[in-house]
């Protein structure tokens, strides 16, 4: 849940407290500061703002800068010398604490400003603490506007518009509350902006285009994108027992389940061989669940630029929360992993930390998040992802067998107008034993085009040409399946019960 008077509560505790450091993590400067004012007034504390180009506003001191000192040396000095009874609240100072005399120095102010009533509160969008500094600085999580702060703002929105007689600015309460809701996942200027712009753009509040605009904020932030769901269960051929597990869950995020006692489920794995309908099978969740899907851009997150990774996943998991009930959709998840190495030691210490964000989230969320994740390479993965209590399953999704196969081609004649009734699909099956789902499908779609060029329908002996062309991947890397096949047996579930080539 993210509700951040939450945050701004806690901030007022510790400053109540005299705690003498906090550190803000948040990318909402404006707001943080219009919190620290309000703070400000109730403990009637002055609140002294420094940016790196403007100093403080107010100065808090009269005596001219020491001369060549650096800005941020210059800033600390000013706090040492400053009056009691103040809030400085450091806006662009995070950048500065690699230091080694800034850490000195806060160490310092720590033990002065501890149990006075001053407080200094560094804030700034991501948490880079060095670990010297970990036992004198508090931090607070500032999340993303809760519901009263966004209806707040509705209600702000619907003042400024009620004299236009252009606008429709009525807000019915079921509408309210959905607004409300699917404004959550913005910072408070794009909840602004995103009324705002309904507003002018359709004179009235459009749920639609909310939700367009929001789904073009959470595509920009390049880490989440939302899916459309257009595969259903129907569409994936076998897996027959990950399909039972899951039929048994559709309804779990239903408020009936709820009320009968039955927790969220989390998520699932799915581990297996390439080209077997992982990915197809955590499309079609999401549309038989009726949830919206987001797919999570595991390489950007864990691989962006140092220092905007954490702050990355802290976001990504913010948005999907905020969409929640959904489906979160982590494709070819070890692709983050590149370089970490299966042993789970990082070379850099960042994607550890993200990568521990993540794990964490993981085990303890409460949100009605369900994550799936697949993965074809577990030598990639960290063991940490694999313990009890991150994902509900493992499933393993094995090469389709006979029986497996004929369904596979059924499934994708029909997709292409064909009835699987004019071909003898048991001899495909036979024909095409060690092919995965996505090799089924090649081989009926250059069956299609043969039989296309030569002017003709597709035939039967199109499509047994077709697969005597095709060398598998499976007999291509035999032995790496072998081993995956061996290590899945002990520790995963199967997703069908296989019944034999
Ligand atoms: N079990 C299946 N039933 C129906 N179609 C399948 C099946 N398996 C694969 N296909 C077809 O092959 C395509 C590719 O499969 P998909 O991308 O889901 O495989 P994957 O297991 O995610 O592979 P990778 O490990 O390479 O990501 C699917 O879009 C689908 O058209
Ligand atoms: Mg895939």
């Amino acid at each position: 849940m993210i509700l951040d008077v939450g945050a701004a509560q806690e901030i007022e505790i510790l400053i109540r407290a005299k705690y003498p450091i906090l550190y803000v993590v948040s990318w909402e400067e404006q707001r943080v500061e219009q919190a620290l004012q309000r703070i400000g007034v109730e403990l009637s504390r002055t609140v002294y703002s420094w940016t790196l180009t403007a100093g403080f506003k107010p100065s808090p001191s009269t005596r001219e800068p020491i001369n060549k000192l650096p800005a941020e040396l210059e800033a600390l000095a000013q706090i040492h010398e400053g009056p009691e009874r103040s809030i400085f609240l450091l806006k662009d100072f995070h950048p500065y604490m690699k230091d080694y005399r800034v850490v000195r120095l806060l160490r310092d102010l720590a033990a002065q400003l501890r149990g006075k009533a001053t407080t200094m509160v560094i804030m700034g969008p991501t948490l880079n603490l060095p670990s010297d500094l970990e036992k004198d600085i508090t931090v607070v999580d500032f999340g993303l506007p809760g519901p009263e702060e966004i209806e707040a703002i509705l209600d702000q929105a619907i003042d400024s518009v009620r004299d236009n007689p252009k606008v429709n600015a009525k807000v019915e309460p079921a509408l309210r509350e959905r607004l409300i809701q699917s404004a959550q996942g913005l910072t408070l200027e794009e909840v602004e902006s995103v009324f705002a712009r309904s507003l002018v753009e359709k004179r009235a509040f459009d749920l639609e285009a909310i939700l367009d605009e929001k789904k073009g904020i959470i595509r920009k932030t390049g880490l989440l994108e939302f899916y459309p769901a257009m595969d259903r269960i129907k569409d994936v051929g076998g897996m027959e027992l990950l399909k039972e597990w899951l039929d048994r869950r559709a309804k779990s995020f239903t408020q009936e389940a709820k009320a009968f006692g039955l927790p969220s489920p989390r998520g699932i794995l799915l581990l297996g061989v390439q080209g077997c309908g992982k990915s197809l099978l955590a499309k079609a969740v999401a549309a038989e669940w009726n949830l919206p899907m987001l797919k999570l851009d595991v390489g950007r997150i864990f691989g962006s630029l140092v220092g905007q990774s954490e702050e990355n996943i802290r976001k990504a998991i913010k948005i999907a929360e905020s969409v929640a009930p959904c489906v979160l959709w982590a494709d070819e998840l070890e692709k983050g992993f590149a370089g970490v190495g299966g042993s789970g030691v990082s070379d850099s210490g960042t994607t550890a930390r993200v990568f521990a964000t993540f794990l964490t989230w993981m085990q303890e969320k409460t949100a009605p998040v369900f994550l799936i994740a697949t993965a074809n390479d577990v030598s990639a993965l960290p063991p940490e992802m694999l313990r009890k209590g991150r994902f509900d399953e493992i499933f393993f999704v094995d090469l389709p067998d006979r029986e497996e196969r004929v369904s596979i081609f059924g499934i994708h004649l029909r997709k292409r107008d064909r009835d699987p009734a004019n071909f003898d699909l048991e001899a495909l099956a036979t024909a095409t034993r060690g092919f995965s789902g996505a090799e089924i499908e090649q081989v009926i779609v250059g069956a299609l085009f043969t039989a296309f060029d030569a002017g003709r329908e597709v035939s039967q002996e199109d499509m047994l040409e077709e697969a005597k062309a095709v060398v598998p991947l499976s007999v291509m890397m035999k032995e790496e399946i072998g081993h995956l096949r061996e290590w899945a047996e002990m520790r995963t579930r199967p997703s069908s019960e296989q019944h034999g080539d």
